[in-house]
């Protein structure tokens, strides 16, 4: 592949920025192919050279995985003129890495949300023919019931003619407000919103907690965000959503 600065190479691990690659090379922590590097401007083959920081063999990532816990009031968008985006929350460095973010949360909807520039994956893991789960907790105004659980299992059909998959309604709590974990597998335009003002039962938060195989982390402070670990990465790359084909209604418990 084509050679790369070394702080660059460095930083695309996500466990060190470019200013701090740019001291471990000053400090001589940083080998390529056994030579310690003088400069972050040298450049190297990540895939040919061996590079070591600070004794260990560096694990190069071509593509940048984040997960983000979005905030409310952040337009899930790379820009747009109407107000700050998902990428006003990350510091310039990664900014410049192209990232977009895989699918859409509205404004004020929390949670998880994958930022990349691969684009080939976050394209699968979008496309309608996957059908990868995404989970979501909420909470509503009015009783969820039984009936409920039933119409989203059998697919709601919306007032505009939308026919919607069998989703998933797990009732976590039912009153004159209730909450529920609500599972889809595609993702129409403010779909979880339709769904349940359709059923009488408008939404008054939107939290995403799932996304395929990752669970959005709880340590992450809403605005923060973190890379992907390899194990998570492998998991995405591997990822075969179980329930893909079935046409019936699926249970969230
Ligand atoms: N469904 C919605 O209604 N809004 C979101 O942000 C995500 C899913």
């Amino acid at each position: 592949m084509e050679k790369q600065r070394l702080d660059k190479i460095i930083a695309s691990t996500g466990r060190w920025s470019r200013r701090e690659a740019k001291e471990l090379i000053r400090r001589g922590r940083v080998l390529v192919d056994g030579a310690a590097a003088h400069s972050a401007e040298e450049k190297a083959d990540p895939e040919a050279s061996e590079i070591t920081v600070n004794g260990e063999p560096l694990c190069y990532r071509r593509y940048t995985w984040l997960m983000l816990n979005k905030p409310a009031g952040v337009l899930s968008a790379t820009e747009d003129g109407r107000g700050r985006t998902v990428l006003d929350l990350l510091p310039p460095d990664l900014c410049r890495r192209g990232l977009f973010p895989v699918g859409r949360l509205d404004r004020d909807t929390e949670g998880l949300l994958l930022l990349t520039n691969e684009g080939g994956l976050a394209h699968d893991l979008l496309s309608p023919r996957r059908h990868v789960d995404k989970v979501y907790y909420t909470r509503v105004s009015g009783r969820l019931t039984e009936a409920d659980r039933e119409a989203f299992a059998a697919g709601l059909t919306l007032p505009d003619g939308l026919a919607c998959l069998p989703a998933g309604l797990e009732i976590l709590s039912a009153g004159e407000e209730s909450e529920a974990r609500v599972t889809l597998r595609e993702g129409k335009f403010h779909q979880v919103k339709r769904m349940l003002a359709c059923l009488g039962k408008p939404v008054l938060y939107l939290e995403r907690v799932r996304m395929g195989p990752l669970e959005l982390d709880r340590s992450l402070p809403r605005g923060a965000y973190r890379f992907l670990t390899e194990k998570e990465l492998e998991k995405l790359r591997g990822f075969d959503n179980p329930t893909k084909n079935v046409k019936s209604s699926p249970k969230t418990s």
